[in-house]
Order: C-alpha cells, then sequence, then structure tokens
C-alpha cells in the first residue's frame, strides 16, 4: 500500500490562474470530437459505401454529412468538433500516396475545397453547430503548399505564387531546429513546398487571410498543422489577427520541453499533449511496456513546464498515430486511459471512431470510415457520455477545469488523481480480476463521508484515516468518486443518488459496501468494488 502525505490545503486551494486570452478561457470546458471530413458520413440521401482506407483515396463524406449527423456528437456529449482542412487542395493526377482526401495537401487557402461542400454548406454546418450551443475548430495548414517536384515546383495553383515566397528545397533533418523551420516536409514523391513565413509579404498576407477567413466562418478556434516548422515568433501576430483560440500541433514524444515551449504568450495558447498521450499510451496500453513511473515523470514535469495545462488538447487517437485499439485490445486499458483525459488538466479530444472500437494501425488504416459502424450506440459511447456528462455538469456549475490535478496515490498498480473535489482511480491491471489488486487512497475529505462513483452508481463511503480503497477482485475498471451532495442536478445516477445521499452521511462505514446495480453499469464488466477502512497509518 502507497500512502502519500500531501497537504490538503493546498490540494483544495482554487489555481489561481494567470490571465490569458479570453477565447482560451471560452475552450478550456469544452470536450472535442475530432473529425477527417472524407470519412466521418456521407451526405443523406446517398447510397452506404464501402471505404477501402487502403486506397488512400476519396470516400465521400462531406461538411452537409457532419452537419445532418450532429446529433451522434451532440448526444455523446461533447460541446465542440474539429475538422480536417476546408481549404482548396492539390487536385492533379493521383500520387504515390493517392489523393488528398484528408485536406492536408494544402494549395490555395483563399478558397474552398469543393471536394467537401459548398461555401452554403460549410457555413450551414457552422450555423447549425452555433444553433446547438457547440464551437467549431477548424484545421489550417499554413507551413507549406503542396507542389509535385522539388526541381521545378509550379506555384500556379497557389496562394503565394512566385517561388520568392518559399524556401528552396531541402529535406528536413529532424533534431536540427532550422531545418525542420526551413527545409520541406513530404519526400519526391508529395513534395511539401516550405513557405517562408519570415517574409514581410507572407506575413501580411496571412495575416489578413486569417482575420477575414474566421470572420467570414464564425469560427470559433484553429488547430494548427504542423506548428513548430514554422518560427515561433509567427504565431503571437497570427493569433492575434485570429482572434480565436489556436491550438498547434508540436508533434513529440514523452519529453515535455520540446513540446512546452510552443505554449505561452510568446508561441501558441496551447498545443496537443503528445507527452501525455506518449506516458498514458506507455502506462496503461495491454499488452505495453507498463511504464507507470514514465507517467509519473511526465505528469510532474507537464505541470512545472507548461504554461498552462487547462488548455492543452489530450487525446489517445488522432489521425497520426496508431488507434487505440490497435495498441490495445483490452477495453479497461482505454476506460482508464480516456478518464484521465476528461478528468485531469486539459481539452479532452476523442479521434472520430474511437467510440466504434476502430482498430487502424497508422496512416492511412487510422481513417476508417465511420458509416460502416451504423453510428452505434457502444459501449465506448455510453463510456465517453458519462464523461462528458460529468465534466460538463462541473464546468458549467464551478471553476472545476481551471483547477490543477494533483495525483493521490501512484503504483504499479494505478492512479488516484484529485481535480476539484473528483477523485478519479485508474488502474493499468485491465480486464482480467486480479485478486488482492488494489489502490489505496488518502482522501482530502472527512471519514464516514458519502461519494458516488459515477461509473456504477454505488455509494462509496471514506474510511477511516480519510482512506478509501479500489479492489479489483472482479477486474480493473475505472472509479470516478463524487462527493454524494455534490452530484444533485448532474442526471447522473438518477434517483439513486438521491436516495443514497440521504443516507450518507448517516452510513456505517463498516456496512458501506455496495454491490453494482448490473443496470446501472455501462461497462463490459461489472465489478464489485468496495468501499473498505484501511486502518494503515
Ligand atoms: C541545420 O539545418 C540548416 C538548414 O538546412 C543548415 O543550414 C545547418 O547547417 C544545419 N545545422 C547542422 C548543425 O547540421
Ligand atoms: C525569407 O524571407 C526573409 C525576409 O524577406 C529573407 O531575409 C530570407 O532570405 C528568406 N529566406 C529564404 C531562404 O529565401
Ligand atoms: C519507463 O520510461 C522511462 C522514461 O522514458 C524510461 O527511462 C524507462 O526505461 C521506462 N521503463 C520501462 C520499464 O519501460
Ligand atoms: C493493427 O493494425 C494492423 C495493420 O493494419 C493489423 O494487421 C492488426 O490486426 C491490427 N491489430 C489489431 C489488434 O487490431
Ligand atoms: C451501412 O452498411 C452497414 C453494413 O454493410 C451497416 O452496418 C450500417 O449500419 C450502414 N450504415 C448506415 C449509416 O446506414
Ligand atoms: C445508448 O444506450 C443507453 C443504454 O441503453 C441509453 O441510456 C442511451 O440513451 C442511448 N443513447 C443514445 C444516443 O441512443
Ligand atoms: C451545461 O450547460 C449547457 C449550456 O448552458 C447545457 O446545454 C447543458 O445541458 C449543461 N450540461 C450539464 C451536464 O449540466
Amino acid at each position: 500500500m502507497l500512502h502519500f502525505s500531501i497537504s490538503l490545503g493546498v490540494l483544495l486551494l482554487a489555481w489561481v490562474y494567470s490571465a490569458s486570452a479570453a477565447t482560451a478561457d471560452e475552450w478550456r470546458g469544452r470536450s472535442i470530437y475530432q473529425i477527417i471530413t472524407d470519412r466521418y458520413a456521407l451526405p443523406s440521401g446517398s447510397a452506404n459505401t464501402t471505404c477501402d482506407t487502403t486506397r488512400q483515396t476519396f470516400c465521400g463524406g462531406t461538411w452537409k454529412g457532419i452537419r445532418d449527423n450532429l446529433d451522434y456528437i451532440q448526444k455523446m456529449g461533447f460541446t465542440a468538433i474539429w475538422i480536417s482542412p476546408v481549404n482548396k487542395n492539390y487536385e492533379g493526377p493521383r500520387t504515390a500516396y493517392g489523393d488528398p482526401y484528408h485536406g492536408y495537401w494544402v494549395q490555395d487557402i483563399s478558397q474552398l475545397n469543393s471536394k467537401f461542400g459548398t461555401e452554403d454548406d460549410l457555413n450551414d454546418l457552422i450555423t447549425e453547430l452555433h444553433r446547438r450551443g457547440m464551437y467549431i475548430m477548424v484545421d489550417i495548414v499554413v507551413n507549406h503548399v503542396m507542389v509535385t517536384s522539388t526541381t521545378n515546383p509550379d506555384y500556379s495553383n497557389c496562394f503565394f505564387k512566385d517561388a520568392s515566397f518559399y524556401h528552396p528545397y531541402c529535406p528536413i533533418v529532424y533534431g536540427n531546429a532550422t531545418s525542420e523551420e526551413v527545409c520541406w516536409f513530404g519526400d519526391e514523391k508529395v513534395p511539401l513546398a516550405d513557405v517562408n513565413t519570415s517574409n514581410p509579404t507572407v506575413i501580411e498576407r496571412y495575416g489578413q487571410w486569417i482575420e477575414e477567413f474566421v470572420q467570414k466562418y464564425k469560427i470559433d478556434g484553429l488547430r494548427i498543422d504542423a506548428a513548430k516548422h514554422v518560427q515561433k515568433s509567427f504565431w503571437p501576430p497570427f493569433c492575434k489577427k485570429a482572434g480565436v483560440f489556436c491550438m498547434g500541433e508540436v508533434f513529440g514524444g514523452a519529453e515535455v520541453d520540446p513540446v512546452a515551449e510552443w505554449q505561452g504568450p510568446d508561441a501558441l495558447d496551447s498545443v496537443l499533449n503528445f507527452p501525455m498521450y506518449t506516458a498514458l499510451r506507455d502506462a496503461y496500453t495491454i499488452p505495453g511496456p507498463a511504464n507507470t513511473t514514465q507517467l509519473d515523470q511526465v505528469f510532474a514535469e507537464a505541470k512545472s513546464k507548461f504554461h498552462d495545462t487547462t488548455v492543452l488538447g489530450n487525446f489517445l487517437e488522432n489521425h497520426d498515430v496508431p488507434r487505440w485499439h490497435n495498441l490495445s485490445v483490452d477495453p479497461q486499458s482505454l476506460y482508464n486511459a480516456m478518464t484521465w483525459n476528461f478528468m485531469s488538466d486539459g481539452i479532452p479530444i476523442v479521434y472520430y471512431g474511437q467510440e466504434q472500437s476502430f482498430s487502424g494501425s497508422g496512416d492511412p488504416n487510422n481513417r476508417e470510415a465511420l458509416w460502416p459502424s451504423g453510428y452505434a450506440n457502444t459501449t465506448s459511447y455510453q463510456y465517453i457520455t458519462t464523461l462528458n456528462q460529468l465534466r460538463n455538469f462541473l464546468v458549467n456549475t464551478t471553476d472545476w477545469a481551471k483547477q490543477e490535478t494533483n495525483i493521490l496515490t501512484s503504483s504499479p498498480t494505478g492512479f488516484a488523481i484529485l481535480k476539484g473535489s473528483i477523485i478519479s482511480i485508474l488502474t493499468t491491471i485491465g480486464s482480467p480480476p486480479q485478486e488482492g489488486a488494489h489502490i489505496s487512497v488518502k482522501t482530502p475529505f472527512e471519514t464516514a463521508t458519502a461519494l458516488t462513483n459515477v461509473i456504477t452508481c454505488q455509494q462509496w463511503v471514506v474510511g477511516a484515516n480519510r482512506m478509501i480503497d479500489a479492489q479489483y477482485s472482479l477486474g480493473g475498471v475505472p472509479t470516478i468518486l463524487v462527493p454524494s451532495d455534490q452530484l444533485s442536478g448532474s442526471g447522473l445516477c438518477g434517483t439513486d443518488l438521491a436516495e443514497i445521499a440521504g443516507n450518507g452521511g448517516k452510513a456505517d462505514a463498516l456496512n458501506a459496501a455496495f454491490v453494482a446495480r448490473p443496470s446501472a453499469s455501462v461497462l463490459s464488466l461489472t465489478a464489485v468494488l468496495m468501499a473498505a477502512i484501511a486502518f494503515a497509518a
């Protein structure tokens, strides 16, 4: 048993957030569903087709398709979507890597990509999102344009038509920061010509473009592709012109420093949280290295090195990394890791299809069409719905999103984290029952405080010495504990909650073990998790 001595005073203090752009403030409490437009939904009336990802070509999804299928996203509790780039791409013959169905081979950002619909279709999608109280984040590519030759590139279809606006060709040497900024992405087969973003004319024209683009379509936020391949100083004036939240892609691994340096007043509002993704993957995937030590380290480093962890983009999958289910077929590995992303600092992002347990490996296999799934109400769909419902409730009624997460327990079996008054106990053991496996947690709550596990709706009671103990004799399910008297109004655990909460404070801790009601469990493995008294000092 691991007992961490912590300062409750520090934990209970609301984290004083250093002022930042109002738009980042507005995004902090959102949760995002990430979409590749070509793969999310066919426009209504189209024949139901199959989509072979290995062919790397268009499968027919459109902005109208997204608009007609927003219920699926909103009923899962998401309050924003991020869509793949909307601007005009290369339209020539098929390349060695297929066609630009993903939208990242931009040529002219001043025009829309007609493959995905008309200006009206994009406007209609955004109007409908706003009518529902949801935000739109649009993916943009300004680092480069796609051309067909490294030696004699033709820029006539591009936003910048003169070769003087580009860096001359050189292949990127990773690890050399200058090379990452000025050399070309892609390769000889699909060259991505690097725009000279130091050129004052480029800076001015990109600034004008983003200002008009954001205003014209009423865009709420930007996801910036290949952000670290543009010099850092480009971003603050660009994002100021945009006037909205900017979240950059700074591809990386577990190392915090090279990613953290891209967030802050001299860089971007936010970045995608690649270090946490890597650490969660290495701790939770089964089979996997089960590296809980690295997760501990990354968590601590992130806290001290990022400008503001509460607006980072948390994810377990995207279009550039293997699907979680390709790395780990154990559903509990996903539920536990996903709960980190929702119940700790940052904006949770779920890549479309994760809720359908898609299992493609990397690009292009991880860009499956969603329609063959029938948009089914799966166990994962329901688990995400519960996470969003709790998080949206906390965000709506408290300053929870700004509070700093702390680790209460760290052990080879898993972790307990605290954000605001919510304790999440997240084991790495996976589905198989493990007799004797448990995570003991010293809570900030008084003995006999009633807590509700919102995943099963079981009641827990805090034991002697403020301890609780999660036991895994029926498998490694996640536990999210909310003080029962704070759940009212959330719609979670319904009338059961009112009934249990009424007894909670008076309950004898020794009688506080409740058997899960199977109907209340959204998990494939229902566990009996007991709130036990830990007698350890
Ligand atoms: C880094 O890349 C730049 C641009 O290609 C090049 O000029 C420079 O020599 C490289 N530096 C090293 C140390 O290789
Ligand atoms: C990029 O533009 C800047 C500013 O105009 C210029 O000084 C620099 O030489 C250009 N870089 C290249 C490689 O053309
Ligand atoms: C865990 O990750 C740390 C940091 O990356 C590394 O030093 C260590 O070797 C890893 N341990 C295992 C068991 O993979
Ligand atoms: C992961 O992806 C590879 C390549 O597509 C595939 O062969 C393999 O079956 C996938 N693994 C799982 C567990 O789905
Ligand atoms: C498309 O067809 C598949 C079976 O081939 C079916 O399972 C799925 O529900 C259909 N999708 C839609 C959106 O009708
Ligand atoms: C999914 O199924 C659950 C359990 O039956 C139900 O409560 C929920 O309303 C369903 N969600 C949707 C969007 O149909
Ligand atoms: C949060 O607030 C929004 C808008 O005010 C509302 O639509 C939504 O139902 C609330 N969600 C929860 C879980 O309280």
